[in-house]
């Protein structure tokens, strides 16, 4: 059987990912301000970058916060998807020690609690579907998942002006193309990483419906182009060499 035919069949039947459009928010001034103090890209990481698989280091603390949003962990895998992209922004954070780690951390931990206050029929209908960036549903996961910020971080003792912050990053987290902050660049890649973990590349291929050879191929042409840090270029390369052994998607496609 000729394998490279049946391959390049399959894949006809997934259209392309649409690019994200840099749109309006290009001459947003904090985008601006962004580009300009980080002229190279992917990002040149300062401190050190650990690749090895992200279950060595899970992350530790924020207990009240992972409890206040309990309820919102039930929906969408968001009780595998935060954990891991938590992991993931830790070792980010640690590749970059300039951020401020405790609104990295705040925030990617809260980031998606949004999907919980949304219609959860239309989440895969709508949300992985066509062009997803530009799903209304994708928008509204947003604004809720600021309102859950709004929440539950003034109990837990958070500023005002750190909790606009938050908000910040989330708004616009899927749904606007550019970060504003080397913060939200941050927020950006440990929620792409998270589907180079073997458990992130289980759920969200059956997600988007696909088998893991034509998932994990669209890791690598579409999703690590995207990622604006070079400590996450390397950790989502050496995951996914990784993960593709391990799934043997080399034979099995
Ligand atoms: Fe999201
Ligand atoms: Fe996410």
């Amino acid at each position: 059987m000729n394998t490279q035919t049946d391959s390049s069949r399959r894949e006809q039947d997934y259209p392309n990912w649409a690019a994200a459009e840099t749109g309006e928010f290009e001459t947003d001034p904090r985008a601006v301000r962004f580009a300009s103090n980080f002229p190279i890209r992917p990002i040149p990481s300062e401190g050190q970058v650990d690749t090895k698989p992200i279950c060595s280091s899970p992350t530790t603390g924020f207990n009240a916060l992972w409890k206040a949003i309990e309820p919102e962990t039930r929906t969408r895998g968001n009780d595998v998807h935060l954990p891991i992209s938590a992991a993931y922004a830790e070792r980010l954070c640690d590749a970059y020690p300039a951020v401020d780690r405790e609104l990295v951390l705040v925030t990617i931990i809260l980031h998606d609690t949004g999907w919980a206050h949304v219609d959860e029929s239309r989440i895969i209908s709508e949300g992985f579907g066509g062009d997803w960036r530009k799903a209304t549903i994708r928008f509204e996961h947003e604004r809720e998942g600021c309102r859950v910020a709004e929440r539950v971080l003034p109990g837990l003792g958070y500023s005002q002006e750190f909790i606009d912050r938050v908000c910040e990053i989330i708004d616009g987290h899927d749904t606007r193309p550019v970060a504003f902050s080397l913060e939200d660049a941050l927020v950006r890649d440990a929620d792409r990483l998270w589907r180079f973990d073997r458990a992130g590349i289980a759920l969200s291929a059956s997600w988007f419906d696909m088998d893991m050879a034509t998932y994990t191929d669209r890791l690598q042409r579409e999703i690590i182009p995207e990622l604006i840090t070079a400590a996450a270029v390397s950790m989502a390369r050496e995951d996914l060499r990784r993960q593709r052994d391990l799934l043997r998607t080399e034979v099995i496609r």
